[in-house]
């Protein structure tokens, strides 16, 4: 790939394509083709920092429309694809799987075929350095006990109807490479914070419900674990892997960073009370109240993450402790963004009760 190359970031207007859009523009000289079909988790601010750039193209488009992905294909000539959109929240998926079949599924299958057929028209060095890094999730290993970690050889259990559709997703990809020779790599990562994220994952709703005093819900026992990444490592590890990964691999990101729900609950409350003190100066943490669990809650997620660091050399920079403080502060910075986003959009009610 060469140093100015023509990137199409599927899903760029979300929580993690807008962190990858918004890296590839200011610390890269990548002409980047944001393809976003704007759904409810999508807005165009998040790409606002760079959206002036005139190496930023913005196109409202879904990844499932087949004629609107060869008309890309075939006007911007890509040298690779950070295929990022999906339909992203395990809650909602419990409510209404059709939107995830819809885009994980469907969607993945039509962008990896729009890509084979672009793919066979190109040769030399054009054909030589052409990527496509379909971005998954380590939910597709499905849950751990209380030891051990995914590898990239984890076998495929999913639990919900959202990590169904991505491992879906993932074997689509893994199938396009093998059968017909695309230059596929995927990844599998888990849990991102940070800027940016729609108000509807467990930090941000932490921090804006706190903020409003009303309970903040921690489903069932609260001691089902995360392994927290920040988003600006998950982007860095993704940019990475497009230019130095091997194609046909599959690469695990992780953060090293396990916790229990109730421990980052508890690390914001904490954060809250010195930044944004409530009026008559009690804990925040007296907001917290445990809630009937999620259907099919996976216990532990912990990412096993040496392959792309001993063969990559990335590793995350961010801390939990400096990632968490850094994202509180960003969302306390930026209450009027989340009103807009969440306007007509989402009232912060309980998803994902199967009721
Ligand atoms: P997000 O929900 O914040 O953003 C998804 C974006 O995709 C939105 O901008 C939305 O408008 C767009 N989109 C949805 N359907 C589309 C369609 N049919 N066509 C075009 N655009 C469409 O999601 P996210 O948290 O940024 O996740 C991005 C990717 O990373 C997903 O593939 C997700 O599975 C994966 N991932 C997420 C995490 C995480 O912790 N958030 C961790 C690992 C992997
Ligand atoms: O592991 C990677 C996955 O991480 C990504 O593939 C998904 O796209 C992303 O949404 C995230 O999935 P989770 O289900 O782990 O994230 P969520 O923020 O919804 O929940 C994190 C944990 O917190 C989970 O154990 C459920 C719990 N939770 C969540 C919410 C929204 C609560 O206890 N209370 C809440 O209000």
């Amino acid at each position: 790939m060469t140093d100015t190359p023509t990137l199409f970031v599927t899903g760029g207007c979300g929580f993690i394509g807008s962190a990858v859009v918004r890296q590839l523009i200011s610390e890269t000289d990548a002409l980047v083709v944001n393809i976003d079909k704007l759904t409810y988790a999508g807005h165009r601010s998040t790409v606002q920092p760079v959206a002036d750039s005139d190496r930023y193209h913005f196109a409202r488009a879904d990844v499932a429309d087949a004629d609107a992905m060869a008309r890309l294909f075939d006007q911007f000539a890509p040298d690779g694809v950070l295929h990022l959109a999906a339909e992203s929240h395990v809650d909602r998926s419990i409510d209404g799987p059709s939107d995830f079949i819809r885009t994980n599924i469907v969607g993945t299958y039509t962008l990896l075929e729009a890509a084979r057929q672009y793919y066979r028209t190109l040769g030399g060095p054009k054909r030589e350095g052409f990527r496509f890094l379909h971005v998954s999730t380590d939910e597709v290993y499905g849950t751990l006990g209380d030891e051990g970690a995914f590898t990239e050889t984890t076998p495929y259990d999913p639990s919900s109807p959202y990590s169904a559709s991505k491992a879906s997703a993932d074997h689509l990809a893994r199938a396009w490479h093998r059968t017909y020779g695309l230059p596929v790599l995927v990844t599998n990562c888990s849990n991102n914070y940070g800027p940016y994220q729609f108000p509807e994952k467990l930090m941000p709703v932490v921090i804006l419900k706190a903020l409003v005093g009303d309970p903040i819900p921690v489903y069932g026992t609260g001691e089902n674990v995360r392994d927290w990444l920040y988003v600006d490592d998950h982007a860095r590890a993704l940019r990475r892997v497009l230019r130095r990964g091997t194609v046909g691999e599959t690469y695990n990101i992780g953060g090293k960073s396990e916790k229990q729900n109730i421990a980052v609950v508890r690390t914001i409350c904490r954060l809250l009370d010195e930044r944004a003190p409530r009026d008559d100066g009690t804990p925040y943490a007296e907001q917290i109240t445990f809630v009937d669990d999620r259907p099919g809650h996976d216990w532990r997620y912990a990412i096993d993450c040496s392959k792309i660091e001993q063969d990559l050399g990335w590793t995350p920079e961010e801390t939990f402790e400096s990632g968490v403080a850094r994202t509180v502060d960003w969302y306390l910075a930026h209450r009027e963004w989340c009103e807009r986003v969440l306007e007509d959009r989402y009232a912060m009610e309980r998803l994902g009760t199967a009721s």
